[in-house]
């Protein structure tokens, strides 16, 4: 699917990617085992090649949404957020989110876009309920998710393989009707695995 008007915030634009928009940065985030240990691209060897495939793949979908995440001013890639699959039946999504570029971190700025991004799936897409999921130990995501918004809908114990240990599984969801500032107070630890 593709984004129609760019989606605007204080910091970002949010939109659609071209060919253009995919190059060695974005490769380098794939490849980059801090940034993709808790994806599950972590599996595969990734190339400009299959990123293009895969985002123009996530283009032509009906089901999915992926947007580029660019700083407004200087207009750098920093990152990628994505919904999809949608069960429109449902009204439905699960979201995914990377800010590739380390040194854009702990800025709020992919808490920018979740609130951004989450706001268009709602109004534009007329989404009921978005779900996310996350290892449990992956605290930046947690509490992403928790800032966002996003409640605890399960904890999946032993769920996902990580190098020799088992990690639990968090599920999240965010349903329309509730504000995004439902959890605008601080919170620094996840759930105990
Ligand atoms: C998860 C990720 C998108 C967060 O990006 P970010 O831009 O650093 O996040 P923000 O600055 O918007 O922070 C959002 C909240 O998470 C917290 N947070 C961010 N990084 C954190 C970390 N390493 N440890 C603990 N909390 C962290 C922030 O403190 C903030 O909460 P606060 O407002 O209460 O302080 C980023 O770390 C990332 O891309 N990681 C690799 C990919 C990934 O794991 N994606 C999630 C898959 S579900």
């Amino acid at each position: 699917m593709i984004i129609q008007k760019p989606l605007k915030s204080k910091r970002l634009v949010l939109r659609s990617l071209g060919a253009a928009d995919i190059g060695n940065s974005y490769l380098r985030w794939l490849c980059d085992a801090e940034i993709i240990k808790y994806l599950e691209v972590r599996h595969t060897k990734p190339s400009v090649r299959q990123i293009k495939r895969y985002v123009k793949d996530c283009n032509q979908s009906e089901n999915i949404c992926l947007a580029g995440i660019f700083l407004s001013k200087e207009g750098t890639h920093i990152g990628n957020i994505k919904i999809g699959p949608i069960d429109w039946r449902n009204r439905r999504g699960e979201i995914g989110i990377l800010v590739g570029e380390k040194k854009y971190h702990g800025k709020g700025l992919a808490l920018e876009a979740l609130n951004r991004f989450a706001s268009f799936c709602f109004q534009k897409l007329k989404l009921h309920k978005i779900t996310a999921g996350c290892y449990g130990s992956n605290l930046a995501s947690v509490n992403l998710f928790h800032r966002g918004g996003f409640q605890i809908e399960g904890i999946r114990p032993d769920h996902w393989h990580l190098g020799k240990e088992w990690e639990t599984g968090v599920l999240f969801g965010r349903k329309r009707s509730i504000s995004r500032k439902a959890n605008n107070r601080k919170k620094t630890a996840g759930p105990s695995r």
